[in-house]
């Protein structure tokens, strides 16, 4: 009996200490972990690779053939990869010579407010709030606290005429770590200029966490949308709701607006019946039913034909929200048929 006490004590200080030895020369995974919820179509990283201890290390994102491969110079290497919705697999290996020092596996999840199959992680995943603990480990090179710059008083109607340079040349705390949030093409005005807190509150809690419903937050500033819709009769679902953000990306996206989704696609989401050509001219002797998309909009030059054109997608005084503040379905007609009507 006492032979082998001692024998397992001598296998677990032995097993103890070698540990210890390896953690300290350990490539490590520092963020984020495994089973994490991301709202946005990035995972942020950060791996810690000891001085000499790797000399490439390969990303693999839901089994890709070509790999991100970073070459390691930096103690901690920090690189972003694509997502797609739902669970996705990322494969971190790194290499000294020929020999796989380090190979891990996380999942992140993806999740979409509109898409139905992924609004709820699957069991095991959940929300990481990384802001919330201390990470002395990143503040040996990121500045982690923010800064009078982070927040510049923003108005809508003069953003125009900003001299956004000016602004821009004054760093931002969040750019180095979240750079990749506004590298769309629309990107929206306080997230453009880099004016993060405008929005998140580094008091709140969760730290960084915004006003809800989104039309606190939104109205702050859309004072004149926030007038005009609520003097209007009939209000759509989503925005009474007061989910702004529903349809619309607070920072950046590749849609006018910054639409989540190209319009047609964001409405028929929801709507999936009115998907199929029979909307509007259903059941009468036009079986194909009218167009919703793929055409020229005949009222607003240059741009495309979609739900919007006929829909108010935010309050209209008309029922089904009519565009153009239209009282009858006949007046709706004749914004783009006038000729033929007449
Ligand atoms: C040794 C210095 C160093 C440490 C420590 C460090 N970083 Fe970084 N990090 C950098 C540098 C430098 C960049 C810019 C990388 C570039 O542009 O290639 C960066 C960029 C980033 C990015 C943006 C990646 C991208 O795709 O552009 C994130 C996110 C990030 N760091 C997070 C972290 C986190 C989280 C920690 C702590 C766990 C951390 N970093 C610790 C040096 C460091
Ligand atoms: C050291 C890098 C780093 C810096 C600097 C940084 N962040 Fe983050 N932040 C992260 C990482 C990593 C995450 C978790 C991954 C994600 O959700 O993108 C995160 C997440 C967040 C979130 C989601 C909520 C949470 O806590 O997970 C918000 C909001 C946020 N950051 C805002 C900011 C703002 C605003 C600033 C500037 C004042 C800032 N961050 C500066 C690395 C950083
Ligand atoms: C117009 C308001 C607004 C501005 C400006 C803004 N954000 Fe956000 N941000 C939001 C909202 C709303 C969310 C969604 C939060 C939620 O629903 O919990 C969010 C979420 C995030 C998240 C979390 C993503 C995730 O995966 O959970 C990060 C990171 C973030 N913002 C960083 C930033 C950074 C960095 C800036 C500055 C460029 C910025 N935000 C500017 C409104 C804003
Ligand atoms: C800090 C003030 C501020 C807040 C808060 C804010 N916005 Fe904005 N928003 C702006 C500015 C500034 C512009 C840029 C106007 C321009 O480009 O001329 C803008 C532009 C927009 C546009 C594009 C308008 C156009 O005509 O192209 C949309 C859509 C938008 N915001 C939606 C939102 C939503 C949704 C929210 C809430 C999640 C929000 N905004 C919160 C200041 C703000
Ligand atoms: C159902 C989706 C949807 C919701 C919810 C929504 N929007 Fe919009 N929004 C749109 C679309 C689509 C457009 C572009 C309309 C067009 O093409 O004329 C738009 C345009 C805008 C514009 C620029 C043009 C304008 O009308 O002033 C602003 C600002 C805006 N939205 C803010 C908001 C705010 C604030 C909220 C929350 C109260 C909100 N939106 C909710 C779909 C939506
Ligand atoms: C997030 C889901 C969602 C999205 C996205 C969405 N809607 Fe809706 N919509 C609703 C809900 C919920 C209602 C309220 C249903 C009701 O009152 O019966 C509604 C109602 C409507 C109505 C009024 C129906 C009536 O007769 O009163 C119209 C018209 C409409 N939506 C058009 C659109 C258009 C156009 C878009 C795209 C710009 C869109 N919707 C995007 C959820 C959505
Ligand atoms: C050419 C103009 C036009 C376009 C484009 C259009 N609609 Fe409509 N929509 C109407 C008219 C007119 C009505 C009311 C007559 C009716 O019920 O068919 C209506 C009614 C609706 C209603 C409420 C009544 C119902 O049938 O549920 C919803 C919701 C709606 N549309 C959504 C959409 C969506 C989503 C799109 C894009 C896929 C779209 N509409 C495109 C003209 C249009
Ligand atoms: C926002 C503009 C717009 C409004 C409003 C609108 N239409 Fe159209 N309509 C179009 C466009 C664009 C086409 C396609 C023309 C083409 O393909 O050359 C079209 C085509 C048609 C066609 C021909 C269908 C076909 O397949 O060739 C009919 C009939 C028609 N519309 C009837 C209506 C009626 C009835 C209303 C009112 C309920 C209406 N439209 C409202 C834009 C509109």
């Amino acid at each position: 009996m006492p032979v082998r006490i001692i024998l397992y004590s001598i296998v677990l200080f032995l097993a103890s200490f070698q540990n210890a030895e390896a953690d300290h020369e350990k490539i490590a995974l520092q963020y984020p972990p495994d089973g994490t919820v991301v709202e946005y179509n990035i995972a942020e990283i950060s791996l810690k690779v000891p001085a000499g201890s790797a000399d490439a290390i390969k990303v693999y994102v839901n089994d890709n053939e070509d790999p991100l491969t970073i070459i390691s110079d930096l103690e901690y290497k920090c690189f972003s990869v694509p997502l797609k919705l739902g669970v996705n697999k990322i494969n971190i290996i790194a290499l000294k010579g020929d020999y796989q020092v380090f190979n891990t596996i996380i999942k992140v999840f993806r999740r979409s407010d509109i898409v139905g199959a992924y609004i709820n992680p699957p069991a095991g995943f959940k929300k990481d709030s990384f802001h919330m603990n201390e990470w002395p480990q990143c503040s040996k090179c990121h500045i982690m606290s923010p800064t009078e710059y982070d927040k510049k008083p923003l108005n809508p109607s003069t953003f125009k005429d900003l001299d956004k340079k000016a602004l821009l040349s004054v760093t931002s705390t969040c750019y180095t770590c979240h750079n990749k949030i506004t590298s769309s093409t629309y990107v929206h005005g306080p997230a453009a200029v880099w004016s993060c807190l405008s929005c998140h509150d580094p008091k709140s809690a969760p730290k960084y966490s915004v006003k809800k419903p989104d039309t606190e937050l939104c109205f702050s500033c859309h004072t004149d949308q926030k007038n005009e819709w609520s003097g209007k009769k009939y209000t759509h679902g989503p925005v009474t709701l007061g989910k702004c953000t529903i349809c619309h990306s607070p920072h950046a996206s590749e849609n006018p607006f910054n639409l989540v989704k190209p319009a047609w696609n964001l409405c028929v989401n929801c709507h999936a019946e009115k998907a199929t050509g029979t909307h509007v001219l259903g059941g009468s002797m036009f079986t194909e039913g009218h167009p919703t998309h793929n055409r020229p909009d005949p009222v607003r030059i240059g741009k495309e034909l979609t739900c919007a054109s006929c829909h108010n997608p935010h309050a209209s005084n008309y029922p089904h929200l009519w565009a153009f503040e239209v009282e009858t379905i006949f007046e709706l007609c004749q914004k783009c048929h006038k000729k033929k009507m007449n």
